[in-house]
């Protein structure tokens, strides 16, 4: 599978030439801000990153139909993080579902986070397709989980509309990305989630956060992808923690009537110098 990404700031990126019934689709993912507008890590400047990114995808796809930020909110698990997320996803001007990472709080995060136009839904359905967002935060640790809430929800969904294409949306990654650091984090019950998209195949994609970089990949006909983080990037295939010298970016995603997905990694133009590329982890 060829990994398409684009870095041209000028072109507009709208797929026009597509069915109009299409559905168009924002992926941000892992902002990490804290309560504090100015907080940083490893020296970067997360809110602010996170506002290039946003004018960004503003500017580059205007016909966005509902945009998806998939974990790691914020960095902090706090409420006043969150509250700043919200003010900044509406300069986005679009439906904007969000779920939980290893370093968000849940309870906190659907506390905050709730109502039109910037939510916290199991699922969501539009047109034909279904889309599904999951709860894979494991409390105290860095790998993800499904539990059993989680899995029968999503066994429940899937049965309620089997005639609806179907995305799901989790943080975790599902099948190692082979960065040995990152693969220890991945979702520790993938079997289990798997053994329920085996039987529905209306399910045509899986997309994550949490790994900070652009991955595609097949697993039994379905699309498993993971979008680059709207901060810093982790180098693909590195044993240890390792920053890499990527810009930050999005994913952009088109979900056809037929239930093809086509998709591709933007990424602004300029890398931020400001991180510090000697840090060992945060
Ligand atoms: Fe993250």
């Amino acid at each position: 599978m060829t990994m398409l990404e684009s870095s041209t700031n000028n072109a507009n990126d709208d797929n026009r030439d597509l069915p109009s019934d299409s559905l168009n689709v924002l992926q941000l993912s892992d902002p990490h801000l804290f309560a504090d507008p100015d907080g940083r890590l490893l020296g970067m400047h997360t809110l602010a990153s996170l506002q290039r990114v946003i004018k960004d995808a503003s500017k580059r796809l205007p016909s966005t139909d509902f945009t998806l930020v998939t974990g790691d909110l914020v960095h902090d698990a706090s409420a006043a993080g969150y509250s700043l997320l919200k003010k900044e996803l509406l300069h986005l001007n679009t439906p904007t579902y969000c779920l939980p990472g290893n370093h968000d709080d849940p309870k906190i995060l659907n506390a905050s986070i709730s109502g039109n136009p910037i939510d916290t839904p199991f699922s969501i359905q539009k047109k034909n397709w279904s889309i599904i967002l999951l709860d894979s935060n494991l409390p105290g640790s860095t790998k993800g989980h499904l539990d059993e809430k989680q899995l029968s929800r999503l066994q429940k969904t899937l049965s309620n509309h089997p005639n609806h294409h179907t995305l799901i949306c989790l943080h975790h990654h599902t099948v190692p990305v082979k960065s040995k650091w990152l693969d220890t984090m991945i979702l520790s019950n993938a079997e289990d989630f798997f053994s329920i998209t085996d039987q529905h195949p209306q399910i045509k994609g899986v997309t994550c956060g949490h790994i900070h970089q652009a991955f595609e990949a097949t697993r039994k006909n379905l699309l498993l992808l993971g979008s680059p983080s709207t901060c810093f990037q982790f180098t693909p295939e590195s044993i240890d923690f390792d920053i890499d010298n990527k810009p930050p970016g999005y994913r952009q995603l088109t979900l056809l009537p037929n239930g093809t997905i086509i998709t591709k990694v933007i990424r602004l133009k300029h890398f931020s110098n400001s991180i510090d590329m000697s840090s060992s982890g945060y």
